[in-house]
């Protein structure tokens, strides 16, 4: 039954969505889906670009809210891509009008990764779970839930970062962690941020085993959650 579940499924090489070939409907929904994506994602290049970082493999721009209006409406756009990825459950940001987008755009000129930063005063630190629960977290039912819980007692913080995400073709090739490396050097004017200082919106899975990885702990901080 699993088997025939995936029966010509099939993934496009450029939007990553995975899709049944055989299934008309399917097929529409993919069509609509590469032709948003690849347009929401392509990088054109301004004239007066805020580059931060350059690498063998793309660059990553800084977007601050008040750059000019074709560089935030390329950042609303990506961001509708990434909410609509993320689910939706993410809060909305503190601050809109305070917030720094961070956009890694690949050699072929496409958005490739893109991380919103805000101000935050305070962040609460993921307890480690139990380890029967550990178990019970590589169980595909568990991957879709949040399934994280945190201290009551707050910590200071002061860069909160309230979306991380890097297209799924590109994933594990470090973009996220050099865009939190970036983050970390360029979000306060001539300091760098330690990873006590930096927390995570309410994390997805994936954001959660990014961030204990990156942080070297699994009571990395968090901030912006329900209950
Ligand atoms: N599973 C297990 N470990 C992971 C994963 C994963 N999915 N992602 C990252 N890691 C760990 C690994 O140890 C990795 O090192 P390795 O590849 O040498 O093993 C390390 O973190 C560094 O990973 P990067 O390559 O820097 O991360 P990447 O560029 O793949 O981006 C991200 C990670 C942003 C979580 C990506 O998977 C993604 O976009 N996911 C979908 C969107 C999402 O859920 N974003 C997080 C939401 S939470 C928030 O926004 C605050
Ligand atoms: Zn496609």
């Amino acid at each position: 039954d699993a088997g025939q579940k995936h029966f010509g499924a099939v993934m496009c090489k450029s939007c990553g969505m995975i899709y049944t070939a055989a299934s008309p409907e399917d097929e529409a929904q993919h069509i609509q889906h590469h032709q948003r994506f690849l347009e929401g994602l392509r990088y054109v290049g301004w004239k007066k670009e805020r580059v931060v970082a350059e690498y063998l493999d793309g660059k990553i721009i800084l977007i601050l809210p008040d750059d000019p209006k074709y560089a935030l409406k390329k950042v609303e756009e990506v961001r509708e891509l990434v909410d609509n990825e993320l689910g939706f459950q993410q809060a909305t940001l503190s601050c809109p009008g305070q917030s720094k987008t961070y956009m890694f755009v690949s050699n072929e000129k496409r958005i490739v990764g893109c991380l919103i930063a805000e101000h935050i005063r305070q962040a609460f630190r993921v307890l480690s779970e139990p380890t029967n629960q550990q178990k019970f977290e590589n169980q595909e039912l568990f991957e879709y839930h949040r399934a994280w819980r945190c201290t009551t007692m707050p910590e200071e913080a002061i860069c909160g970062i309230s979306r991380i995400w890097v297209f799924s073709l590109m994933r594990r090739k470090e973009i996220a962690s050099r865009m939190v490396d970036i983050v970390r050097n360029t979000f306060m004017y001539g300091t760098c941020l330690s990873k006590n200082e930096i927390a995570f919106s309410d994390p997805t899975p994936s954001g959660k085993l990014f961030a204990t990885k990156y942080c070297q702990t699994p009571n990395f901080l968090v901030y912006n959650f329900i209950g």
